[in-house]
């Protein structure tokens, strides 16, 4: 499968670096819950974290969308035990990816039923003219057209996802 560096590692590691100090002085003195959505945010998760200076707690979720290659459908089943209790919690959701916007906002829902004192959003990638439902997301690594890429977490049908850079899919 065709396809071209988009992000470099150092480029990605300078903006992750920022984010974890944004991170570390927006949460000053609180544990926030950090809630990666898996498969896709475990990298962009292992590398942030370790950029915030403060203590914090880590969950998982999973969340699968059926889609075949870079082709979009809407089946999405979420998954995993959110083991914390998360009311009165400051919670920040960590995704690889935001596309249609969907699976953040199926995870948010999820996450707002146990009422945590906040809840805010950390991707890697935001596509926003891709966007299909309102969506505010505080923490950005890199906004991108509507390309599909691959790389830190990011697959096409399960591959490449131990890219150290974020490529881009050419078309075929
Ligand atoms: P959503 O459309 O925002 O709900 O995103 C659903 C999921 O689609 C993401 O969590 C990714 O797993 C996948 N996805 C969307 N765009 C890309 C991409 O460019 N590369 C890899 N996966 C993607
Ligand atoms: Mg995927």
């Amino acid at each position: 499968m065709p396809f071209e560096v988009l992000l470099d590692q150092k480029r990605i590691a300078h903006r992750v670096a920022e984010l974890g100090g944004q991170i570390t002085a927006d949460y000053a003195d609180e544990t926030p819950v950090l809630v990666c959505v898996l498969k896709g945010g475990i990298i962009f998760l292992a590398d942030l974290i370790r950029t915030i200076k403060l203590p914090m707690e880590l969950e998982f979720v999973w969340a699968t969308s059926y889609r075949r290659g870079t082709t979009q459908s809407d089946d999405l089943v979420l998954g995993g035990e959110l083991a914390i209790p998360l009311k009165g919690r400051h919670v920040l959701i960590v995704e690889g990816v935001v596309d249609s916007g969907k699976t953040v906002v199926a995870i948010q829902k999820r996450i707002q039923d146990q009422e945590p004192a906040t809840m805010e959003v950390a991707t890697l990638i935001d596509k926003p003219a891709s966007h299909r439902v309102k969506l505010n997301i505080k923490y950005k690594g890199f906004s991108i057209g509507n390309d599909f890429v691959i790389g830190c977490g990011l697959d096409n049908t399960q591959k490449y996802r131990n890219l150290p850079f974020i490529g881009r899919v050419l078309e075929q």
